[in-house]
């Protein structure tokens, strides 16, 4: 019996295709969902019929009608069916291994073709080789693949994770406006202008940064929400224009006791979601170690390469690139490739313009082989020069160092890239290994040469450390913060600091920062009013989802684990926004489009 009609006709799904198992046989079920292959073995048809849970063959025999049958043969990848039939073992020598259900099969008594479909684009398999644009074109496509699927069902579980974690502790639930005001600091702004008072614009808002801080003066001492942050920057593997935070401020808590909440809340979440056991607490690391010993402020400690200083030895040598570099304050400093000091001269080659696209201005080899040293510079050094280099950089036969002569921050920065490059290249970042850290006193400021003036490092409601407040006066680029970041594998997943909470630390903040009164007290007076009436201690953090997610799914981008992502240039290619809009509603928002456009698209 065949039946085709617009609705389910009174059909009742009774099971999911995944689950079914030996322990159904013999259960009558009705499955619904995606044909995912058509098998014609003459006399019987095997069709594996998909839905959210997984995959189970259902089979089709002519002997149940012919008419059944032809209706069957028709069936072609993602037509949208249901099927009423017996579960059944699969005959002895057919199992399939491979799939979940492999034991099983379904004999269909009843088939309903609920909808046909074109032929897709792409398969609808994991691991496809589609062009990401065509997937992203076909976004509600991709995401039916099961590794999709997974990914977002991942990503529910660690938030319902976070907020039973965080509920357990007495946080709150509160949403705060997505039309908000522009504020300078921090990333370019997304404005929304007003119709209704004309020449205004709103801001979505970049975090809720402030609206959390305004939420602890008004007593609410511990909140948390999954924030839509929109920030227009230039995007990358792990950044996009609107992305999700889990954000969250408690009041009347120091540093420490924070961190190790954020902890355990890490682990609640790892535990529940992966049913991994963490390491509690995280290693923590100064901003300046991290920097001097990894080169990054998010460094992937999964590996070492720790970077070495060879600026003794090298201030002894005769190369005038490393001493010159010295004389002008800088260093020189390296890391040891275990295994480079064989690479072959067109590999070594090939480092030299990878430095550079690091930012290098040079890059100095030497192989450390059986037979000694093998290096174009090794001429300029002394053998017991030669020597001291060797122990400093902690070399051993078969490495190969790469050093890079230059300003401390310059050289830890390219040394902190090519660490991560052959990182990678060696093998080293195993996706199950999961390496956390803090990376806690961050400087208060850094200098800003485009501008020439002090920018925040975090943002302008940190707060100094105690012994640091005289220093904002006379030596601003060494206060420190009370700031802390939390990485994972090399990726910031999270970032917060205790804030300032009175008014004149924060005026002196915003004036340091190049603010005149009046420009501060126009921007940020909100702030400024609040914190005159009772604003108790506060501090907080905001966890990227997105970035966590994808490294919890394993995934290499955080387009991965988001349903309708962003391409590179901010476009979304399946709706095409951003989109001209019509004259009259520009007109209704008092805006006329008259300086020439740079136009730009995804091919
Ligand atoms: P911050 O700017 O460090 O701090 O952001 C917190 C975390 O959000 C994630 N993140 C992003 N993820 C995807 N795409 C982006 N464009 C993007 N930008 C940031 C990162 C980052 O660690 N209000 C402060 C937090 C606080 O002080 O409490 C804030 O937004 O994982
Ligand atoms: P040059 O004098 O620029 O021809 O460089 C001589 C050697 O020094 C080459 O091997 C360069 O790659 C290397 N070199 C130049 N600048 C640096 C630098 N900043 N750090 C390390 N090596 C450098």
């Amino acid at each position: 019996m065949v039946i085709e009609a617009e609705g389910l006709n009174n059909w009742r799904r009774t099971r999911n295709c995944g689950e079914l198992g030996l322990s159904d046989l013999g259960q009558d079920v009705c499955l619904m969902g995606w044909v995912q292959t058509n098998r014609d073995h003459g006399g019987l048809i095997f069709i594996d019929l998909r839905d959210r849970s997984g995959i189970v063959q259902v089979v089709f025999d002519q002997e149940n009608g012919s008419e059944f049958f032809e209706r069957a043969a028709t069936l072609r990848g993602e037509y949208v069916i249901a099927v009423k039939g017996k579960v059944e073992a699969r005959p002895e020598g057919t199992a399939n291994p491979n799939l979940d259900t492999g034991e099983v099969e379904v004999r269909v008594s009843e088939l309903k073709i609920l909808n046909r479909s074109k032929t897709p684009p792409f398969y609808i398999e994991d691991g496809v080789a589609a062009d990401e644009l065509l997937r992203l074109r076909y976004r509600y496509l991709d995401l039916r693949r099961p590794e999709m699927q997974q990914a977002l069902m991942l990503r529910h579980r660690v938030a319902l994770a976070m907020r039973e974690f965080l509920n357990s502790q007495g946080f709150i639930e509160v949403e705060t406006p997505i039309l908000a005001k522009s504020t300078p600091e921090g990333a370019r702004d997304y404005l929304v202008p007003s119709r209704v008072n004309p020449g205004s614009y709103y801001a979505l808002p970049q975090s809720p940064q402030q609206f959390k801080q305004l939420l602890m003066v008004a007593g609410m001492e511990r909140y948390f929400q999954i924030a839509r942050c929109f920030r227009d920057e230039d995007l990358r593997a792990d950044r996009q224009p609107e992305f999700t935070q889990l954000d969250l401020e408690v009041s009347f808590m120091e540093r420490d006791e924070l961190l190790s909440m954020m902890e355990e809340l890490t682990a609640y979440i790892f535990g529940e979601v992966l049913g991994v056991e963490l390491t509690l607490p995280f290693p923590r690391l100064s901003f300046d170690e991290a920097m001097t010993r990894y080169g990054s402020d998010k460094p992937d400690l999964r590996f070492g390469l720790e970077i070495k200083d060879i600026s003794k030895a090298a201030a002894l040598s005769d190369f005038k690139v490393f001493k010159s570099a010295l004389e002008q304050g800088g260093v020189v400093k390296c890391i040891a490739v275990p295994g480079g000091a064989d690479y072959t001269r067109k590999e070594l080659d090939d480092l030299i313009p990878l430095a550079a696209s690091f930012g290098a201005r040079g890059l100095a080899w030497l192989a450390c082989q059986a037979g000694g040293v093998k290096s174009p510079i090794s001429k300029f050094f002394a053998p017991e020069v030669m020597q001291q280099l060797l122990e400093q950089a902690g070399a051993k036969t078969g490495d190969l160092l790469l050093v890079i002569a230059d300003q401390p921050a310059a050289a830890h920065n390219v040394l902190g890239r090519l660490r991560t490059e052959f990182g990678q290249r060696l093998g080293l970042t195993d996706p199950q290994k999961l390496s956390f850290a803090w990376i806690l006193d961050f400087p208060l400021l850094e200098w800003d040469p485009d501008e020439k003036r002090w920018a925040a490092m975090h943002h302008p409601f940190t707060s100094p450390v105690d012994e640091d407040l005289g220093l904002m006066d006379t030596d601003p680029g060494r206060v420190r913060a009370k700031a802390y970041d939390l990485t994972l594998n090399g990726v910031e997943i999270g970032g917060g600091s205790i804030r300032i909470h009175r008014r004149p630390v924060q005026e002196k903040m915003f004036a340091l920062l190049g603010h005149s009164k009046e420009d501060y007290q126009e921007k940020f007076g909100f702030m400024l009013d609040a914190f005159e009436y009772g604003t108790p201690p506060h501090g907080g953090i905001a966890f990227g989802l997105d970035r966590l997610v994808m490294l919890m799914a394993g995934r290499p981008s955080i387009r991965d684990v988001i349903a309708f992502p962003k391409t590179a240039s901010a476009i979304c290619q399946m709706t095409g926004a951003p989109s001209p809009v019509a004259p009259q509603q520009l007109r209704e928002l008092h805006i006329k489009n008259d300086l020439p456009g740079n136009k730009k698209a995804d091919k």
